[in-house]
């Protein structure tokens, strides 16, 4: 794969996450249509559908021997073996989307042969664009990420939703968090991953713990920390794999390893 076609993907990548970004707003003037998923708290809107059809009509334009892995599936073509994938959150942050009309965002990865290349995360309401690019570095609105921080456990301002999570209260690892917690500067819950690890890449976050997220939650969130010279993994250190379920911990390098070490060894 040459480097012109990653620049290329990566042109793409954001003119969808931008022009999806207009789709959202122009769609928030119209009342929002909300539909349960799974439950009560699993929400899906009509915007999350048709940013994910946009996006998929845009990307097979330009490059229909492409696969498309969104979360409201609506590629059906078998990707198991295609060589170039776009993972999709068409909105990351649904229930922030519907509650609070703000607080979320379009995620855009570009994987070959199971390589993150290009990721965006955009937050439409803030204007701002994480892009990373692999071995090309990350920015925001296309000025470089800061180099991560020399920093201090006092210092830290981590980001969990973990726990409350029951299976976490049940092995003990939702008290470890607690733990990590008391220890650091301070705890939020933002409740939209992709954003929190495009904070983690800022420096924003210096880490960010979560459980069985998807491929399309943190498919380009992972990328933009490893580019900002951030450390991402799985919550037991290993590496995370390509386009499955996984457990996260990304945080600046300077403070994961202890973060790690903190977690121990309860697993849910
Ligand atoms: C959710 C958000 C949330 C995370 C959940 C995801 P959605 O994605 O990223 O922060 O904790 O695991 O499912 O449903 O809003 O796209
Ligand atoms: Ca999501
Ligand atoms: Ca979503």
């Amino acid at each position: 794969m040459q480097n012109t076609e990653k620049k290329q993907w990566g042109v793409l990548a954001r003119d969808c996450a931008i022009e999806a970004g207009k789709l959202i707003k122009r769609m928030l003037e119209e009342p929002l249509e909300v539909m349960y998923k799974s439950s009560a708290s699993d929400l899906v809107t009509s915007v999350d559908r048709a940013v994910e059809k946009f996006v998929i009509n845009t990307v097979l334009g330009a490059y229909p021997d492409h696969g498309i892995l969104g979360e409201e599936g609506l590629f059906t073509d078998d990707i198991s073996g295609m060589d170039t994938i776009w993972v999709i959150d068409p909105i990351d942050g649904t229930t922030n989307f519907v509650h609070q009309k703000l607080n979320y965002c379009v995620s855009i990865a570009v994987y070959h042969k199971g390589e993150a290349q290009v990721g965006v995360v955009y937050d439409p309401t803030r204007e701002e664009l994480f892009y990373a690019e692999k071995g090309n570095g990350a920015f925001l609105n296309d000025e470089p990420l800061p180099k991560p921080r020399q920093m201090v456990m006092e210092e830290l301002l981590l980001a969990s939703s973990v726990i409350w999570n029951r299976r976490a209260m049940k092995s003990g690892l939702a008290a470890n968090i607690q733990d990590l917690a008391l220890r650091s500067r301070g705890m939020r819950v933002l409740g939209v991953a992709a954003l929190e690890l495009a904070y983690v890449a800022a420096g924003r976050l210096d880490a960010y713990i979560s459980l069985s997220l998807n491929a399309w939650d943190y498919g380009a969130g992972k990328l933009l920390v490893e580019e900002a010279g951030g450390t991402i993994t799985r919550l037991d250190g290993k590496e995370i794999p390509f386009g499955e379920k996984s457990s996260i911990l990304a945080g600046n390098p300077h403070i994961y390893p202890k973060v790690l070490e903190l977690l121990g060894t309860k697993r849910v």
